[in-house]
């Protein structure tokens, strides 16, 4: 009798432990397949992280709308001789709307520069504003900075005419980016006045960058531009 309740636990002990080791390898497939699965999708996020920071283009550009405290009326592009563009996207200011296809053309990366202080919505007291800034040669402060200027081969930079010349923010990013050995290709939106001395202006700010023209566009002829702003990059 002790000899078959011997057998007995024995043959127990024994069903137990395959059990154990047969739920354990489960355990462990099912845990190699996960790990897989979670390695598989880190593997694709870190792809598509370093493609997106693996640009060498960076669009950089300076628009109005991007710069005031909003507020626009209904109809605001008859008023403010074709500034502002109304896309599928909303309101958009020409300089924007180049830049959207130039990094779709290039692939590059954007960047809006942009000043804490605010501009008028108001065109006419943007235009006052931005006259006074000039006389005083200010250099306001940017809202954001780019943290890895260093990938970037090409900036191109579009910007509107102000006075002409660039808009004070513009000179705010040229003095904090030492853009040397960099290509910078150069987008102005006027009224008339074309590039004025902004090429000059640009190439004296960073003298050791190769500074282009790109194209210089009537604000009111920008949203039929698109061709031919893609065919320039
Ligand atoms: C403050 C200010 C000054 C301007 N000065 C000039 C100028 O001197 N010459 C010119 O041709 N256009 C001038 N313009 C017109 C703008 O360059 C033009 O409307 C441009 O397309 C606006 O682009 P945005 O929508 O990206 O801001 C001026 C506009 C503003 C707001």
């Amino acid at each position: 009798m002790r000899k078959i309740l011997s057998i007995l636990m024995i043959a127990m002990l024994s069903l137990s432990i395959l059990t154990a080791c047969g739920s354990n390898g489960e355990e462990t497939a099912a845990e190699e397949q996960n790990s897989a699965e979670v390695t598989e999708q880190e593997d694709t996020e870190e792809a598509e992280s370093s493609d997106s920071s693996a640009a060498e283009t960076l669009v950089v550009y300076f628009t109005r709308i991007g710069n005031t405290d909003g507020g626009f009326p209904e109809g605001v592009d008859a008023t403010t001789s074709a500034s502002l563009q109304q896309t599928d996207g909303g309101l958009k200011g020409n300089a924007q709307l180049i830049s959207e296809w130039i990094s779709d053309e290039t692939g590059g990366d954007m960047f809006a520069i942009e000043s804490e202080e605010i501009y008028p919505a108001d065109y006419n007291a943007t235009v006052d504003k931005a006259s006074k800034d000039q006389a005083a040669d200010l250099r306001p402060a940017l809202k954001s900075h780019v943290d890895n200027m260093d990938q970037y081969k090409t900036v191109v930079i579009v910007f509107p005419n102000w006075w002409g010349d660039l808009p004070m923010p513009v000179y705010s990013f040229f003095d904090e980016y030492d853009l040397s050995g960099k290509e910078i290709i150069v987008y102005v939106t006027h009224e008339g006045s074309r590039y004025s001395g902004t090429i000059d202006t640009i190439s004296e700010l960073e003298p050791e960058a190769d500074v282009k023209e790109g194209l210089s566009i009537r604000g009111g002829e920008v949203a039929d531009s698109e061709t031919e702003v893609r065919d320039s990059i």
